[in-house]
């Protein structure tokens, strides 16, 4: 498809500012400093999502750290068939090194559940968990974030990395799209 209009044409809400965004941001590279900012941490985020938000978190990070990359869906429901079907694994050896997965949402949970649970049986000293945002409303694991930006309600959100069919990753902040744009696709 090919269209020349702007993206935020096509946004019907604002559910996070650029400014409360960064004020995010800010509180969450102080909490990792204070926690983290010692161990020389690996900070895996986790594809595709969650690129813009760890760009913008790392740079507020004045300590030595390493960066790698993960990419999963979980699939399944329930605790007996749910898993994980890892698209892109770690490149770096996680074993003894402290660990914070970064992702961009927090919804039902499984996702960072499941990896959680592969970067630990990698033998990482700890696994930590940050998200920009958390749709605590979607929960349907027994899983909570170390550090969470943002609480949003149960809205399928887009921008700042998050996207509908591929677009919209490009938005500088996080909004709802109009409802016939779910429905045309
Ligand atoms: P779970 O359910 O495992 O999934 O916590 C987290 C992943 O689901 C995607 N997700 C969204 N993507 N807008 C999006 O663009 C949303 O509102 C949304 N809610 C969940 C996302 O890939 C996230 O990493």
């Amino acid at each position: 498809m090919t269209t020349t209009h702007s993206p935020r044409e096509d946004i019907a809400e604002v559910i996070a500012t650029e400014a409360e965004i960064r004020d995010a941001v800010e509180r969450l590279a102080g909490e990792l400093t204070e926690d983290v900012g010692e161990l020389s941490p690996i900070l895996v985020g986790v594809l595709n999502g969650a690129f813009v938000f760890l760009a913008d978190l790392v740079r507020r990070l004045d300590f030595p750290l390493e960066i790698d990359f993960m990419n999963a869906s979980s699939y399944g429901e329930g605790t007996v068939s749910e898993g994980l079907e890892i698209q892109t694994d770690l490149s770096l050896d996680v074993e003894g090194r402290h660990v914070v997965l970064v992702d961009d949402i927090l919804d039902t949970g499984q996702t960072l559940q499941g990896l959680v649970r592969h970067v630990t049986g990698r033998g990482a000293a700890s696994v930590r968990t940050c998200c920009l945002l958390d749709k605590p409303a979607r929960r349907t694991v027994d899983f909570e974030a170390d550090y969470v930006g943002i609480e949003i309600p149960d809205r399928f959100v887009v921008g700042y990395g998050l996207d509908f069919a591929q677009r919209h990753r490009n938005l500088p902040f996080i909004g709802v799209l109009r409802p016939e744009l779910y429905q045309s696709q």
